[in-house]
């Protein structure tokens, strides 16, 4: 009995170890109006979102001082791209060392003067099986939202990347529903953020439920269009477009296409009076290079015409805003983002 009691505590003590411990924030938690927030949000990055370091952290390319660079650069918030199911056991729990992990770069983030976005980006996953994305994307809230409860408003939580495939805009708007009431017992008045179905493409905006009361929420979208410009070359993309190459951008109706779509989406904005966060755009690598920057700076400068705060895709890997083997920034697409003073 003596043995089995010890051993007993002695799994007890483990599990405890086991679990992280919330981390501390000396900034304290105040809500923010929505919009106030998506107008200091400003320009932002993706990070994080395909680097090797999250399943072996030797193997980090991001570093937490990386952080500094980025506001330093210019750029005002950075978006976590967290691919978090893969680490989550049979119960849906998340190990010890990978929260450890994200709080010590939600923690470098902000002291860099950083808005931190925590979104999750298990979308492929989501697009497959909507019935057990619903189960883990619930039980990653259930631990991320209370961990980060006390944390400052610069901390906003994006519920789940791109919604597409069986997760239908039916699908999404009834999983809102169960994932945003999980979000916000500890976090009542932290703003979301929140897009449409259909890779929160502009045609996703329409469809989107939100929660009518509840004016904590900042919607997204994203935008690649077109499609055989920006993603030409792109392995991942569909074949066609994949097999393209020489595609070329920045004729009067291309820009016109931007616009057109830019006032829809503000039209959106406007009638259903949430403000709009442009999450992810950027033209893969294999683009011709002038018209990616002539790109670059329309898409930019048609967000921030329209009060729509940004998030260029991406740091590194493809999209390469970063050059690790330099290491700096990669000059052209930087200062297409953030233009230099003269
Ligand atoms: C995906 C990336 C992809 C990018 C552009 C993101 O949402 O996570 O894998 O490179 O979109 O296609």
């Amino acid at each position: 009995m003596r043995k089995f009691l010890s051993a007993a505590i002695a799994l007890a003590g483990f599990a405890a170890c086991a679990l992280a411990a919330a981390p501390t924030f000396q900034e304290p938690f105040t809500p923010i109006d929505a919009a106030a927030q998506n107008a200091a949000m400003g320009g932002g990055v993706n990070v994080l979102g395909y680097d090797p370091g999250w399943g072996d952290p030797a193997q980090f390319r991001f570093k937490p001082e990386y952080f500094k660079v980025i506001h330093d650069g210019g750029f005002k918030h950075v978006r976590i791209v967290l691919q978090a199911f893969q680490y989550q056991d049979a119960d849906g729990n998340l190990p010890a060392r990978w929260l450890n992990q994200l709080d010590t770069f939600v923690k470098a983030a902000l002291d860099a003067g950083l808005t931190v976005i925590l979104d999750e980006h298990d979308f492929e996953f989501c697009a497959k099986d909507a019935v057990t994305c619903g189960v883990k994307l619930n039980k990653f809230w259930q631990q991320i939202a209370p961990r980060y409860k006390d944390a400052p408003n610069r901390v906003i939580f994006e519920v789940l990347n791109e919604p597409h495939g069986v997760l239908t805009a039916d699908l999404w708007n009834k999983q809102l529903v169960e994932t945003v009431a999980i979000i916000r017992a500890t976090n009542p008045t932290r703003n979301l953020i929140i897009g449409g179905a259909d890779w929160n493409g502009l045609a996703g905006l329409p469809t989107l439920q939100l929660p009518e009361n509840d004016r904590h929420i900042i919607a997204t979208f994203h935008y690649y269009l077109p499609m055989e410009f920006t993603h030409q070359g792109a392995p991942w993309a569909d074949p066609k477009v994949a097999a393209l190459s020489g595609i070329h951008w920045g004729t009067p109706a291309e820009y016109k296409f931007l616009a057109d779509k830019f006032d829809t989406a503000k039209a959106w904005s406007v009638a259903n009076n949430r403000p709009l966060y442009l999450g992810e755009f950027g033209p893969f690598d294999a683009a011709p290079q002038a018209d990616r920057i002539k790109w670059i700076m329309a898409v930019r400068e048609a967000a921030e015409t329209r009060g729509f705060s940004w998030g260029w895709w991406q740091w590194d890997g493809n999209f390469v805003l970063w050059d690790y083997a330099k290491p700096g920034w990669v000059e052209p697409t930087k200062n297409a983002l953030i233009p230099p003073k003269n």
